[in-house]
Order: C-alpha cells, then sequence, then structure tokens
C-alpha cells in the first residue's frame, strides 16, 4: 500500500512524494511572458515541499490565452523566462510540470479581479475567439459567440500545441499536461453542450473525441518517451448525462492509453453553466478512481483534497496515484511539510530544502 508521501515513479522521472500543485493561472504575465511574480510565486512552492508543481494553463499562441495576463510559450522569450521557472522549481527538489492550453470560448477575457468576463469585442485588448461551433458558454459574464472552427483552424492548433510541447522541452520541464478540461477548446469539442458540427469532429462520441486524440497523437510525437505526458480531462459534468459522459470518457481514456497517455489528472466539464457540481471534500474520488480502475490508467485529481488524512486515503484507497492541492497551497506553501507534520511522518523536514531542513533538524520545532 503507497501513503502520501511514498515517492511516486513515472517514467523516469520520481517525485519525492505525491502531494501535487495543479496549475493555477496567474493573469500576471506581460505578453505571455513570466516575471518576477512568477518566479517568486513558483520558487515559494517548490520549496514548500511538494513533489510535483505543474505551472499555470500556458497559452500555445496568443487566442489561446484565457486573460491578455496568462503565460504563452510560442516564442523564444517566453522559453527564457519559463526556463528559469523549471531551475528554480528543480533547484528546491521538485519537478516541473506545464500545462499547454488553448482557451477556445472563454478566450479573450479579463483577469478575474478586473471583472472575469468576456472583454468587449472592441476593446483594444480582445481577439476572436474560436470553438468547435458557434455556441457561447452562455453565463452574463462570457457570453461572446465564437467561430466556428474550419478544418485549417483545427490543424493551426494542433501545430501549434506540438511546438508548444517542444518549446516546453526546450524550458526544461518534465512533466507535460495537455489542457483538455474545463470548458475550453479541446473539453469544448469533446462535450455535447458545446459540439454541435457534423462532421467527423462532431455528433457521435467518437467524433467529438477526434481532435482531443489527435492533438495527442501529434503531441505524442514530440515528447519524449521517457517523460511523463499527461492530460487534465473532464470527464463528466454534472449536468444529468453522468453515466453516459463517464463511459465516454473512460473510452476515450482507453485510447489515449493505447497511444501512449502516462497519466490522467481527472477534472470536470465545465462547459455548461447548467451543471449541478456536489462541491464538497474529495468528491471528485470515486470518478477519479473509476478512470483508473476501468481505463487502466495512473491517477490524481483536485478539488477539496486539501485535508492531510482526506488526501493521504485517497493514495491509501488506491483512489488517486497523486493528489492535486490547489487553494491550500495559496494559503500555505508549505502544505506539504504542514501535511506531513500531521500525518505523523517521521522526520518531516527531509522534503525541504537543505537551507530549510537543517534549521529544522537541529532545533526540533513542534510546530510550523
Ligand atoms: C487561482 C486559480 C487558478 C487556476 N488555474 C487553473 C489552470 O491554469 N488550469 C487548470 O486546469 N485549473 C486551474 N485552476 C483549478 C485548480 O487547478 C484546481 O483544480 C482547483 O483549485 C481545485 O483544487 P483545490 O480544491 O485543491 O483548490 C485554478 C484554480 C485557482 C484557484
Amino acid at each position: 500500500m503507497s501513503t502520501l508521501f511514498d515517492s511516486y515513479k513515472l517514467k523516469d522521472i520520481t517525485l519525492r512524494n505525491r502531494v501535487a500543485v495543479p496549475p493555477m493561472c496567474q493573469y500576471s504575465a506581460i505578453d505571455g511572458v513570466a516575471n518576477d511574480w512568477h518566479f517568486a510565486h513558483y520558487a515559494e512552492l517548490a520549496r514548500g515541499g511538494a513533489g510535483l508543481i505543474v505551472v499555470e494553463a500556458t497559452g500555445v499562441s496568443p487566442d489561446g490565452r484565457i486573460t491578455p495576463g496568462c503565460t504563452g510559450i510560442w516564442n523564444d522569450e517566453q522559453v527564457q523566462a519559463h526556463a528559469k521557472i523549471v531551475k528554480l522549481i528543480k533547484d528546491a527538489g521538485a519537478v516541473p510540470g506545464l500545462q499547454i492550453a488553448h482557451a477556445g470560448m472563454k478566450a479573450s477575457a479579463n483577469k478575474p479581479w478586473e471583472g472575469d468576463d468576456h472583454l468587449p469585442v472592441d476593446h483594444p485588448d480582445a481577439w476572436e475567439t474560436i470553438a468547435p461551433s458557434a455556441v457561447a458558454f452562455g453565463t452574463d459574464a462570457l457570453n461572446r459567440v465564437p467561430r466556428a472552427m474550419e478544418k485549417s483552424d483545427i490543424q493551426r492548433v494542433q501545430n501549434d500545441f506540438v511546438a508548444a510541447a517542444k518549446r516546453a522541452l526546450d524550458a526544461g520541464y518534465e512533466w507535460l499536461e495537455l489542457h483538455f478540461a474545463h470548458g475550453y477548446l479541446a473539453q469544448s469539442f469533446f462535450s455535447r453542450h458545446t459540439n454541435q458540427r457534423d462532421d467527423e469532429y462532431g455528433g457521435s462520441a467518437e467524433n467529438r473525441g477526434r481532435y482531443l486524440l489527435e492533438t495527442m497523437r501529434a503531441v505524442r510525437k514530440v515528447w519524449p518517451e521517457n517523460l511523463p505526458f499527461t492530460i487534465r480531462f473532464g470527464v463528466l459534468e454534472f449536468d444529468g448525462h453522468d453515466e453516459e459522459t463517464m463511459m465516454e470518457s473512460i473510452a476515450l481514456t482507453k485510447k489515449f492509453k493505447e497511444d501512449g497517455l502516462d497519466f490522467m489528472s481527472v477534472s470536470m466539464g465545465f462547459s455548461t453553466p447548467k451543471a449541478n457540481i456536489p462541491w464538497g471534500p474529495a468528491f471528485l474520488a470515486p470518478y477519479a478512481k473509476r478512470i483508473r480502475d476501468e481505463a487502466g490508467i495512473p491517477v490524481g485529481s483536485a478539488w477539496g483534497f486539501d485535508t492531510p488524512s482526506l488526501a493521504d486515503s485517497a493514495v491509501r484507497n488506491e483512489e488517486l496515484d497523486i493528489v492535486f492541492v490547489g487553494r491550500a497551497h495559496l494559503v500555505n506553501p508549505h502544505w506539504a511539510y504542514r501535511a506531513a507534520l500531521d500525518l505523523g511522518i517521521k522526520e518531516p523536514e527531509y522534503i525541504l530544502p537543505n537551507q530549510y531542513k537543517f534549521w529544522l533538524e537541529r532545533y526540533k520545532m513542534k510546530d510550523a
């Protein structure tokens, strides 16, 4: 039986424990280039003790960003900034991962704290949004109707994902996550709410999965076999069609796995505002376990695993292979150390860098 503080090996990469920080956009980049905010933020998280840090949703192209403040990875200047993030994370003993993304119908939005809504079409920072069909997400805030993608758009975005993966490798990332969740472009191809195409990319589950599978296969060819290749996927929407969607997601995940996917971060669809999500501690655990067992692939998940005992149980019960803890890391970047103390791990300071570990060992502290 594994526990939260056992190491985890996937391909040639070993995480020092199974606590992972999920991607969390900082909306603080300029022209897609990360800066001092990101350097401090990611260094702090890595120094806190987690095994894996997945860097925020990073646009494969300018129009793939959620907001003008999102990071990108389409040019060399951006790669250099990513390389600095990678070094900071590795120097602190964690594994650097990157989530690459296209935001589709949810792109061209304001920063959350500046409205969290679509920028007006005539705003100087706004851009054209694209999606499988001309269907808006449909909240008051995100109501812009995207342009339905031509086949040439599909090809272009897939090429952008391939180029982004190559750049992620150049920057030194050791774990790649394709963002196929949360109502962004890939998820909206898979979703029957937002995909109304009548060509080979729409209709049946197989057709709705085609864009995802093609993109994954294209990226697989350029991402090294020895490094973890992962997807974050919204496996259900909580829209009343959950069993049907789960079955479709499991079938697609089996295909991903056959074609070289190593790991899935299990999440939700967020492609319709009509969802009725049963928020609560660890509520995605049973769905993640189904993907793990029925598709036969290692999984992680987020959303409410921020109590050390819950996170540890999810690993012990073989629901999750690694546990993503998001917002609690914003509260306390040393969440992993705190969790190790709470779980009674022997000499918990071992998960910290020497600069911290040495002093905690020398002057034993009862509390953190
Ligand atoms: C500030 C913030 C930014 C986020 N950005 C992303 C993102 O870039 N990509 C993504 O897949 N999820 C994103 N999420 C969702 C988180 O990855 C995670 O699923 C969520 O916070 C739930 O986990 P938690 O309950 O441990 O916080 C974000 C969440 C927050 C709070």
